[in-house]
Formats: C-alpha cells, structure tokens, sequence
C-alpha cells in the first residue's frame, strides 16, 4: 500500500487498458448478447471476459481485497478494501456496435472511495483520480465547468432497466429538464457521463436506482474535479440506493429544486 494509492491506481490503470484492448476485440469479433434480470438488460461474453481479466489482475496484486464486479467474479473476503469494478459500462450501446463504452473501476477504503479509474474504450480517454490528489484525464488535470445557470447547461441521464414497469422511470424528470437546458442527453454509460462532468463537457447528470459499480469510479472524478455529488435531497449519496446528482457545483442547487419539483 502506498500512502497516496498511487500503486493502486497504477494497477487499476493497467487493468482497464487491458480490458479496454478485450473489449475492441470482442467488438471487431461481434458479440451476441443475452438478456438478464429483465427483457432490455443485456449482457455479453465481452462483459465476462472484461470482468475475468480485471478481477484476476486485482487479485494478483492484491490478495486479501475485497474486490466487488458486476458479473459476480471477485474475491469475496472481509477487507476494509473494497474494489468496485464495472467491467462493461455501456453494454446496450455496446451490444449495437454504438461506440460509447467504458471500463470503470474504483477502490474503497473503509468506505471512503479513495481511486477512481473510467477508461473510455474507443476514445483510448483514461481518467483518473485519488482521493486528495485532483482528477485527470490521460495525466491532465480536468476540471468541472463554469456554466453558471441551468437555463445554459448541457445535462445528461439515464433510466433503469425495469422502467418498463416502474413508475419511477425518470422520463417526467428527463421531460421537464428537456424544457429549461439546453439539452439532455441520454449517452447508455454513468461512468462516461461522470467523467463528462469531471472534464467539464456536460454541466451536470442525475439517475436513479444505479449500482455501485455504475457510479463509484466517477463520483470520485467529480469531487476530485471540483463538482458536486449528492442524493436527490442534497444529502449524501447513498452507494446501495444509488439516486445520484453530479453537476459542476453552480447548477446543483437550481438542478435539485427542479428534480423536486416533478417528484
Ligand atoms: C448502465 C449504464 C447506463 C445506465 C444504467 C446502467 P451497464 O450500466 O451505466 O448509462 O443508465 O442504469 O445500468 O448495464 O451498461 O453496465
Ligand atoms: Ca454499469
Ligand atoms: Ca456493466
């Protein structure tokens, strides 16, 4: 362990670019997908080769961690480290030939997310941040945007995979956020849209219900950027709820009363 995880981070850089290199395989290949816990759910083998890849490397250079990943790999022993590893985030736009996916992993420490790593596959875009030690982007520091109303901002989000029969689907939020931005987009990857955010292309993002693995890495990337991460309520994010709103800090408040406003 190294004081500023700089050691970690290293080896989670080298994880994702790894993965990164299977995933553009996988892709070139083509790539059937099946579906999980509903009918749009979709998972590939290019999301398990991902997973094996990343979740061997961490286990290599860090035995006794508790490592976490989408697709069930992982080591599952009691550690007070925690990583949290999304081996295909994207996976819809994937599983299309769409070109916006990413690999996103994350170290926790005590609870504390202290390393954040989101590769951007196609864009070869490597972010990064430690706890304390500000975000990159491919070794630059990045930096949220100066966007100061939400009347100008670009936004983006997201919507569950049971939205088909949840009411709680986010499409009046999306609709009502349509009418006072400039736009929302709706990219198929959290981790890319937080580090949209991080990098200051986008002014702010919201979803509901995301996993853990979805958001981990890029919440980490916002704070360290200089953007703001809260719950819907302004509280603090809850990891196991996952109802996030990042935004770059001058827009949050404006942002969270209008997602009040059509609760
Ligand atoms: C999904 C993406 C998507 C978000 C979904 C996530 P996956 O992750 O991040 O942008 O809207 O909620 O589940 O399934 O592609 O790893
Ligand atoms: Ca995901
Ligand atoms: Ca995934």
């Amino acid at each position: 362990m190294t004081p500023d995880f700089e050691h970690e981070q290293d080896v989670a850089i080298a994880a994702a670019r790894r993965a990164g290199g299977t995933l553009r395989t996988y892709l070139e290949r083509g790539v059937e997908a099946h579906t999980k816990n509903t009918s749009i759910d979709l998972v590939t083998e290019a999301d398990k080769a991902s997973e094996a890849l990343i979740v061997a490397s961490l286990a290599q250079a860090f035995p006794h961690h508790h490592v976490m990943s989408e697709e069930g790999g992982g080591n599952h022993a009691q550690s007070e480290w925690v990583w949290i590893v999304d081996p295909l985030d994207g996976t819809t736009n994937f599983a299309h030939g769409y070109l916006h996916f990413a690999v996103s992993i994350a170290l926790r420490r005590a609870g504390v997310t202290v390393v954040g790593v989101v590769y951007d596959v196609m864009r070869d875009e490597m972010f990064t941040a430690r706890q304390g030690a500000g975000a990159r982007r491919n070794a630059q520091p990045i930096r949220v945007s100066s966007t100061p109303r939400l009347e100008r901002s670009l936004l983006t989000s997201g919507f569950p995979y049971d939205r088909q029969a949840n009411p709680h689907n986010n499409l009046d939020h999306f609709a009502d956020l349509l009418m006072c931005t400039h736009s929302v987009l709706h990219s198929g990857s959290a981790a890319l849209d937080l580090a949209a955010v991080a990098c200051g292309r986008l002014d702010g993002y919201w979803e509901y219900g995301l996993s853990a693995w979805d958001f981990a890495a890029g919440s980490l990337l916002v704070t360290e950027a200089g953007g703001r991460m809260t719950d819907p309520d302004g509280a603090e994010v809850d990891m196991q709820r996952g109802d996030i709103v990042a935004t770059n800090g001058h827009i949050h408040a404006e942002l969270l009363a209008r997602l009040q406003l059509t609760k």
